[in-house]
């Protein structure tokens, strides 16, 4: 049904990054609403309510009974209760019910009634990255961190396959004595690595959360699965997968189904999970288009969860390369997008003229012969050509298309890019013997055909490669910012491995029986998320007392901005990429657990910010779950949030503007920084003041100002730049990107 839905849609390059969502098994819902018109039939409407002062409403049953008292008498009764469809006691105040559109006027007419909205539907932004991330066996971080041991990991996504071999919980103590999570599977299936399990998008409450799409089982054994030897798909990408924290514990909720994750069951599930008392959410979903944070139940979601302690890990969006695209956007959250490894899993067209073009294939069959065959250009979809290498344009339904290739009679095939994914090749399950060429080869493939009187072109299967050249580059998909719900907040915040990414799966995609060992490589903001949440993990477990905010500065201040050639980190099309697509950089794993400095955000910090989005009083209330007078308290502007980015927008703000930061020395007692500031195009000056931060003390703080002045008329739309506090032993750089244009589209 999926595959229908991606089919039909109109333009070839918005295809691609559907069918990239398709690939995880998902479309995008088709509105933002599941729609009210029918005045008699009943849809899902998210209803928020004052909460009572009441202290008689202490228990479970004594909420569900105040919430039902704004149902409707007409459903009075036994109906009732299959009217509630959740009711909510940590993500916000109120529940979730089946309603007509009638009936959902008249309960926004109630006293005491904040918001009734028809919820949204969300889509799924759809192992060898731990060694390329540097964690290796008996040193560095994973032996400092315990591997994560004793950090619960929750993830909201698809469900889990609980008998697959990475969830297995072999060395994983029980979990702490906080934990309170249930497991629906049967008794057998819930062990000491994976210790909560539940589902809503079941109409029972006691359904077991069974993953029947793989997205699920791939994130969380990213973040957190067992060592599981021998891994592979096809023979290639073999080796052992494990998760980045291979001994924390995972608890799912199962929010998702295959098409798409409702809001009411997102809320459900964050509920749930701060009720149980996990450590990290994982949340490698999100909105089509970003919406604004008081309609967004994951900016909601999290916020609630952050109040608590919980870090919240985003995937930004596959909706790049174009900007203001990038999803998960507010400031609580870590917003991640993704990259590429080094790990290549080749195909090689040659050309008759000897040219040779690298690829990519997951499907290399050993008895097919590196012989030229006649090469033959498919102008358009169905034309294909039997008994030659067929090239196609566009990189949409890429295993489908190759499957009409080969029901057609062709020999092999050859995709190349459009111009806009450039260098972003995938490693797909094929059917026949395939190569993805980037979009310069195609060119250049195209020329040879056009030119040659009898053009002929063999693939060369090559397996798996390591070192890369171009690694980390950023993929295509990856959504980029503006920011456009908070422009004075930078995001994505980091990006991370997502790129044809090895990881568990629900079923063998190759020959072999066995679902407990099933393994599949896919790509998507969804694969870079979990990695950065089993680096969370990982933090947390160093470093038990940090705050959330605090885990994110030492992840972005510590983050990698070259490739291994030492080069800026590039782009699909190998340019080095703008700052809003890497935010702070690459995930440097081993460096952020001794970042030096860190920048913090203590939740009261949130208040003065929102305000100063210019949310009125009840949309304010509504996200922090309680009463807020902006007109009492000093808003601040976005930018001045204590953020461990920087963002100066001259589009909003003159020719002059200052910026404040406050920073705590988490390095040693005695300890003087200098700044060191990389010159930004179109700025003038830069004035960090004071030039030196010196501490004396473990844990003390401080603050500095920067005065950025633009030149006259700078001719860039947006630029950037970094200062970094440079001490003996750390290097805190806080990357700093500038707005001096609206910048709308690509
Ligand atoms: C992380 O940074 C350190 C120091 O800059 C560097 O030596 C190391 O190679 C980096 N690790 C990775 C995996 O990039
Ligand atoms: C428990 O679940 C496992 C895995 O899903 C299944 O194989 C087993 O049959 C179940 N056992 C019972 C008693 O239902
Ligand atoms: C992967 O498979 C290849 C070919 O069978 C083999 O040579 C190699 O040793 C394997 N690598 C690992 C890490 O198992
Ligand atoms: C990649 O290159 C580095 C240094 O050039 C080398 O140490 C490493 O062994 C290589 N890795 C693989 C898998 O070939
Ligand atoms: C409050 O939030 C809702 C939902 O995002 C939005 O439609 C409305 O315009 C907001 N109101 C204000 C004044 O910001
Ligand atoms: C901006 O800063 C420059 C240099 O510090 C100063 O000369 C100028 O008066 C300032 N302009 C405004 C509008 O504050
Ligand atoms: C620094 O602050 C943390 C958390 O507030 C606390 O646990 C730690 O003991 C403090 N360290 C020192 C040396 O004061």
């Amino acid at each position: 049904m999926e595959d229908r839905k991606c089919r039909s849609s109109p333009t070839t390059w918005t295809i691609v990054i559907l069918n990239l969502i398709c690939i995880l098994g998902v479309c995008p819902a088709d509105g933002a609403s599941a729609g009210a018109d029918a005045s008699s039939s009943l849809s899902t409407y998210v209803i928020e309510v004052r909460k009572p002062m009441d202290k008689h409403l202490a228990t479970i049953e004594d909420l569900d009974t105040f919430y039902q008292s704004f149902l409707p008498a007409t459903t009075a009764g036994s109906n009732q209760e299959q009217r509630m469809v959740h009711s909510y006691r940590h993500v916000l105040s109120g529940f979730a019910a089946k309603l007509t559109a009638e009936e959902a006027k008249a309960i926004g007419e109630k006293d005491g009634v904040l918001d009734v909205r028809p919820e949204t539907v969300l889509s799924l932004h759809t192992t060898h990255t731990s060694q390329y991330l540097g964690l290796r066996r008996g040193v560095g971080l994973w032996e400092d961190s315990n591997y994560g041991k004793g950090v619960i990991i929750g993830l909201l996504d698809t469900g889990i396959l609980p008998e697959h071999l990475s969830f297995s919980d072999e060395g994983v103590p029980p979990p702490p004595a906080k934990w309170k999570g249930r497991c629906n599977f049967n008794r057998t299936s819930c062990n000491n690595k994976l210790i909560g399990a539940r589902s809503f998008t079941d109409s029972s409450s006691s359904a077991a959360p069974y993953d029947d799409e793989g997205h699920g089982t791939h994130t969380a054994s990213t973040a957190a699965g067992a060592f599981v030897k021998d891994a592979s798909v096809f023979g290639l990408a073999n080796g052992t997968a494990v998760g980045i924290a291979p001994l924390a514990h995972l608890a799912v909720y199962k929010v998702c189904v295959l098409n798409g994750c409702s809001e009411s069951g997102i809320l459900a599930g964050f509920d749930a999970a701060i009720e149980d008392g996990v450590d990290v959410l994982s949340v490698s979903l999100g909105s089509k288009n970003p919406s604004q944070f008081p309609s967004d139940p994951i900016a909601r979601g999290a916020f609630a969860a952050t109040q608590k302690g919980i870090f919240v890990s985003c995937s930004a969006g596959n909706n790049g390369p174009s900007s203001n695209t990038v999803s998960n956007g507010a400031p609580w959250v870590l917003t991640v997008g993704a990259s590429n490894t080094d790990r290549t899993i080749k195909a090689t067209a040659r050309l008759g003229n000897g040219q040779e073009f690298d690829g990519e294939t997951l499907y290399q069959p050993r008895d097919f012969e590196p012989a030229q065959h006649p090469l033959a250009f498919s102008e358009q979809y169905g034309d294909y050509f039997p008994g030659k290498v067929n090239v196609l344009y566009g990189a949409d339904n890429r295993v489908e298309q190759g499957r009409e290739v080969k029901d057609a009679g062709g020999v092999a095939m050859i995709l190349t890019n459009d111009p806009l994914l450039g260098y972003t090749t995938f490693a797909d399950p094929h059917v026949l013997p395939a190569a993805h060429v980037s979009s310069v080869a195609g060119t250049e493939i195209k020329k040879y055909i056009k030119t040659a009187s009898a053009p002929t072109a063999a693939i060369l299967f090559k397996g798996t490669q390591f070192n890369g050249s171009f690694a980390p580059a950023v993929a295509y998909f990856s959504s980029r910012g503006p920011n456009s719900n908070s422009p004075g907040i930078l995001k994505p915040d980091i990006i991370g491995p997502g790129l044809n990414i090895l990881a568990g799966w629900i079923s063998p995609i190759d020959n072999s029986k066995d679902k407990k060992r099933a393994f599949n490589v896919i790509s998507g903001t969804s694969m870079s998320c979990p990695h950065l949440s089993g680096v969370v993990a990982l933090l947390k477990s160093a470093h038990p007392d940090w705050s959330p905010a605090a885990i994110k500065s030492a992840i972005m201040t510590t983050a990698a901005t070259s490739n291994a050639k030492g080069q800026p980190i590039m782009d699909e099309a190998h340019r080095p990429a703008s700052i809003f697509a890497t935010g702070a950089g690459h995930v440097n794993v081993s460096n952020a657990v001794d970042p030096g400095l860190i920048y913090d955000t203590e939740l009261t910090d949130y208040i003065p910010y929102l305000c100063g989005l210019n949310y009125n009083d009840k949309n304010v209330s509504l996200i922090v779950g309680k009463e807020v007078s902006c007109s009492s308290i000093e808003s601040i502007p976005d930018y001045q949030l204590n953020y461990p980015s920087i963002t100066v927008d001259f589009v909003r703000l003159g020719t002059n503007v200052s910026v404040k930061r406050t920073v705590r020395n988490v390095g040693p007692a005695n300890s003087r920084y200098k700044s060191v500031i990389e010159p930004i195009v179109g700025i003038g000056s830069i004035d960090v003041s004071p030039r030196e931060l010196v501490f004396t003390k473990a844990n003390e703080t401080t603050s500095y100002t920067v005065k950025f002045t633009r030149k006259a008329s700078p001719q860039a739309v947006t630029a950037q730049g970094a200062i970094t506090w440079v001490s003996a032993q750390h290097s805190v750089r806080t990357a700093v990107a500038v707005l001096f244009k609206e910048s709308g589209g690509l």
